[in-house]
């Protein structure tokens, strides 16, 4: 357990928290250090399926430290200011490449900087009450550090545009209609939920979950024949990591009809739970 980090496992899943509710979860130095050196410790445990990242308190995250991250940091000059750059993109982009799916939890704020890990995961579940905002125009600077690209990736133009030029907030049911997150419910309704998700990932193949996730984030950029033969390559490369699941799948279906793959996953042996 760290200071500004707080995480437990049970069940095959690790609840990561953002956890300095007091600064409502906004990313200091010091935070985004501790969470790199968690992802890193959580990332290939036999125990852990699926991370979830969530937060302490009120907010999921109000975003980059104005105080600490912007302020303090550009007094120590060009060098500080790369490091402090380094370690925050470090681990959005150690998440958006994780070895187990991701999915964040939003329970309540998540400005600015906090859509790098909204992105960084791979699916995103939000609370009714939550509010979203692309705030940087309010205090003064574009939306940096990647947002200004999430916003475009997740969003129409128009969409983005809007956000991103009024600085409103929007709250949860209007984030999932917007693409931001993939369902809104109301604050109680959320960990169950994400448990229940998060439990259903745990039974598929985790080298299949893994391939699939990375096929998506990759394919976006791709030509359609790059992306046709790319998809060849990357089956082969889990193949090569685990040439009995889907053997195993085709038999449970074909053989035994011991399941439908049209209406869930094949009984898999060794799975984490
Ligand atoms: N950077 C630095 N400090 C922040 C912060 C941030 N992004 N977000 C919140 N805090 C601090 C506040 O300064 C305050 O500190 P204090 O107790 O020492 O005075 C504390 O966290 C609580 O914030 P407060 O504004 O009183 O909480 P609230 O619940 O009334 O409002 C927000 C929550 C998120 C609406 C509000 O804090 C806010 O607008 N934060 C900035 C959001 C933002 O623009 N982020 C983009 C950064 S890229």
């Amino acid at each position: 357990m760290t200071k500004t980090v707080a995480f437990d496992v049970a069940e095959g899943v690790a609840w990561v928290r953002f956890n300095r509710p007091e600064k409502r979860n906004c990313m200091n130095p010091t935070l985004n250090r501790e969470m790199m050196v968690l992802l890193d410790e959580l990332e290939f445990r036999d125990d852990v399926g699926v991370l979830v990242l969530g937060g302490e308190g009120t907010a999921w995250t109000a975003g980059m430290d104005l105080k600490e991250y912007f302020r303090e940091t550009e007094a120590l000059g060009l060098g500080a200011m790369r490091q402090a750059d380094r370690e925050c993109f470090g681990w959005w982009r150690r998440l958006r490449w994780y070895q187990k799916p991701t999915i964040a939890m939003v329970n309540g704020w998540c400005f600015g900087g906090g859509y790098g890990p909204l992105f960084s995961c791979d699916l995103a579940f939000a609370a009714e009450e939550a509010q979203f905002g692309l705030s940087e125009i309010n205090w003064g600077i574009l939306p940096g550090g990647g947002t200004t690209k999430i916003a475009t990736e997740l969003m129409s133009f128009r969409r983005a545009m809007y956000h991103a030029l009024l600085g409103e907030s929007i709250d949860g049911r209007t984030a999932a209609e917007w693409g931001l997150v993939n369902e809104a419910l109301p604050l109680e309704r959320l960990r169950p939920r994400v448990a229940e998700v998060a439990s259903k990932l745990l039974e598929k193949n985790p080298v299949t979950l893994k391939a699939t996730k990375d096929a998506i984030r990759r394919v976006g950029e791709m030509t359609y024949d790059n992306a046709e033969d790319f998809l060849v390559r990357a089956q082969e490369a889990a193949n090569s990591f685990d040439d009995q699941g889907r053997r195993e799948g085709i038999r449970q279906f074909i053989d035994d009809k011991s399941y439908k793959p049209g209406l869930g996953a094949y009984a898999r042996p060794g799975s984490v739970r």
